[in-house]
Parts: structure tokens; sequence; C-alpha cells
């Protein structure tokens, strides 16, 4: 039961981010010089991962573009020398295999994920959330692959978060079964009162094929969509999820504040910008 598929759910409107994200997905917004979508499609190539699903919608064409071939801009860069842009270039559309599947409305991240059932085909999957952006030594994914070949059941990442802020995530209830392994009992999506724990879902997954039936039998929640928490909290009646605690920085890259910050710490991180960037800073007068 080797886990070779991931699905990307990209068909939201991304309002967080407007008026940014009106013409341009929230996926392909820049974080130093390469959109956030194609730092959780390099997490899941360094992962093992082979195939990829992005669940797309309507003004989402820019991320097929993407990630395909442009033989003219190719061709381009070759005339004029420029060998380590074609090269960076090539590697984009080189990286895994995609298929895209198209959402026609925006019913939920459940309904994203269900769509590509027959896709998926009746084997375990992972599942990337391309806003979340995890900067780790082992990626996030590759860390909870190693908790799913230990367990045998879904997995959920889960993070820390202060109790001010549980309510605008999915919660687990959890029982510690391994260093920064969890049993979930239970899963609650925007605790209004006082949250199970301060363990927050974070936007990967591993989920078995299971996880379709529930989705079929998930009534729509508020606004009418799907819910993948519902689903699972359906699953867990008749299956172990397990959550893993990844170790890494997490960046929430769909909401202003958190793009802003990734962009500095990724900056400060790469060679060909850190020096200029970490200057600049220094001398702001805060
Ligand atoms: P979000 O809750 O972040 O929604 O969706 P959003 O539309 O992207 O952004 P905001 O909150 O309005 O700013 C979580 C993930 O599920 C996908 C989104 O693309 C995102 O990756 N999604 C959500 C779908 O693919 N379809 C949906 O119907 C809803």
């Amino acid at each position: 039961m080797r886990i070779r598929k991931a699905v990307f759910p990209a068909a939201g409107f991304g309002t967080r981010f407007l008026p940014a994200t009106k013409a341009i997905p929230k996926e392909m917004l820049t974080l130093v010089d390469k959109p956030l979508i194609q730092y959780a499609v390099e997490e899941a190539k360094a992962s093992g991962l082979e195939e990829i699903i992005i669940v797309t919608g309507m003004g989402k064409t820019a991320i097929e573009d993407h990630f395909d071939t442009s033989f003219e801009l190719e061709i381009l860069l070759k005339e004029r020398g420029k060998a380590e842009l074609l090269k960076r270039i090539e590697e984009v559309s080189e990286l895994v295999h995609f298929a895209y599947t198209r959402q026609k409305k925006p019913l939920g991240l459940g309904h994203a994920i269900g769509i590509t059932r027959n896709l998926i085909n009746n084997e375990p999957f992972a599942v990337f959330l391309g806003d979340d952006i995890i900067d780790a030594k082992v990626p996030a994914m590759k860390q909870m692959l190693g908790v799913f070949n230990k367990y045998r059941g879904s997995v959920l990442a889960v993070q820390k978060v202060p109790r001010s802020q549980t309510h605008m995530y999915g919660v687990i209830k959890g029982k510690k079964v391994g260093e920064g392994v969890y049993k979930v009992l239970d899963l609650v999506e925007k605790p209004k009162g006082k949250a199970p724990s301060n363990l927050a879902i974070i936007g990967r997954y591993i989920l078995t094929p299971e996880i379709f039936q529930a989705l079929g039998v998930t009534e729509p929640g508020k606004g009418g969509e799907i819910q993948l928490t519902d689903a699972l909290r359906i699953l867990i009646k008749t299956q172990d999820i397990y959550a893993c605690e990844f170790e890494g920085v997490r960046y929430d890259a769909g909401d202003r504040i958190g793009f802003l910050k990734a962009n500095i710490a990724f900056a400060l991180k790469r060679p060909e910008t850190r020096d200029e960037i970490r200057r600049f800073l220094k001398g702001l007068r805060l």
C-alpha cells in the first residue's frame, strides 16, 4: 500500500486575499520567485509522490500553464543564452506527472476531494492545501508518510497553536501514542467554545480511500459546503485516524500576514536575496 498520488484542491476563491486573487489564483501568488503551489508540489516530490491531481475551478488556468512546458519561452531563453533560467523553467514542467480535474462549483474542500474518486482508484492518497507552506528539514509529508507506514491509518498534520487561535482551525482531541503521534479521538471544526486541545489541523492529510464513502454521506454544512472534517468524523467511527505533529515552521500563506511573513523568511534563507534583505530590514526604523 505505497502512496503514489497527491490531491491538491485549488478551486477555492481565496476571498481572504482579495483583490489580489480576483484574476490571479491564490496558489499562483509568489513567494520570492516561485508560486506558492510550486513549493507544495516540490514537497510532494521530495516525499516520493509521483502523481499530482490538481482540482481547479474558474479562473485557475494559470496553474496548468505554470506546470506545462512553455515552448516559446524555452526557445527564447535558449537563443539569449540564459542557460540557468532555462534550466529552472524546464525543471518546473518536469517535476512530476500532473492531472487536472475541475470542480464546477466551490462546494467545499470535502467536495473538491470527493470529485477525485475515480482518479484515485481505491488506494490511500495524500492531500496538500497549497497555501500552507511548511519549511522543514524533512518534508512534512515525508514525516507523515512515516506515521502512515507504521500505523496504517489516515494521518492528519497537526501543530500546536495558541488557545486564542483554536477557533480558526479544525482541532483534534488526541491520545499520544508515540513521539509527535496521536490517535485521534474526535475532531471539531472551528470550535466556538473550549477547544478539545491546542492541536490544530494543518493543510496536509493522508487519507484512506474509505474517505470517499464518508464524503458521499456527509451533509453540506455552513454555506452549503461539504467539510472534510465532517467526513473524517464519519470515518473515525469505523477506522483509526492518527495525527502527526510535524517538525517545521508553517506559514498560512493564504492570509496576508502569513504570506508576508513567509516572503521575508524565505528571502532571508535564499543566498541570492539574504544579504540585501537583511540590510534592508536592519535599516528600517521600526
Ligand atoms: P479555504 O478555506 O482556504 O478557502 O480552502 P479559499 O477559497 O481557498 O480561501 P478563502 O478562505 O476564501 O480566502 C481550503 C482549500 O480548499 C480548496 C481551496 O482552494 C484551498 O486550497 N477548496 C475550497 C476547493 O478546492 N474547493 C472549494 O469548494 C473550497
